[in-house]
């Protein structure tokens, strides 16, 4: 399951993203915001958030302006890691060596057949896990108030 959230600058690109899901017969789950009225982008970021940290999903797409906001919002929340992808490469590369369990994206930033490209690139990649494994570990050292030794 899929949870996807966005706020008003992002809520007409939601639909390229539903198409791609809908294409590899995924489920997904949409958090709002529901129309293009305003709507602050913290709140469907801390709701997708929540819904993959429970495991209520496996992973969330966020959409805002830049998808900045939105993304910042979501890695407040623990065990979240969310990544902000303009191009293709960085979407496979950030499931494949940092299990972005989040992917965020800026309406205002790219269009939707690129988004549709980053989407299926984020989809259809796998954690790499070995010495990826041992530095997303580091990360979440971060998040229990450890501090790293080089
Ligand atoms: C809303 O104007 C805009 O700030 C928001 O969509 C997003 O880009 C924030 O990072």
């Amino acid at each position: 399951m899929i949870a996807i959230g966005n706020d008003h600058v992002g809520f007409e690109l939601k639909e390229a993203v539903i198409e791609v899901l809908k294409e590899h017969n995924l489920e997904y789950k949409d958090f709002g915001a529901y129309s293009s009225e305003r709507a602050n982008y913290p709140v469907y970021g801390q709701k997708v958030a929540m819904a993959v940290a429970s495991g209520e999903c496996d992973r969330g797409i966020l959409l805002c302006g830049t998808g900045v906001g939105i993304s910042i919002a979501a890695n407040k929340v623990k065990g979240i890691r969310a990544v902000v992808c303009s191009e293709p490469y960085s979407a496979k590369l950030a499931k494949e060596h940092n299990d972005a369990n989040i992917l965020a994206m800026g309406a205002r930033v790219i269009g939707p057949e690129l988004a549709k490209m980053i989407v299926e690139n984020w989809l259809t990649a796998e954690f790499q896990g070995g010495r990826h494994a041992e530095r997303v570990a580091l990360i979440s050292k971060i998040e229990d108030g450890e501090v790293l030794e080089s």
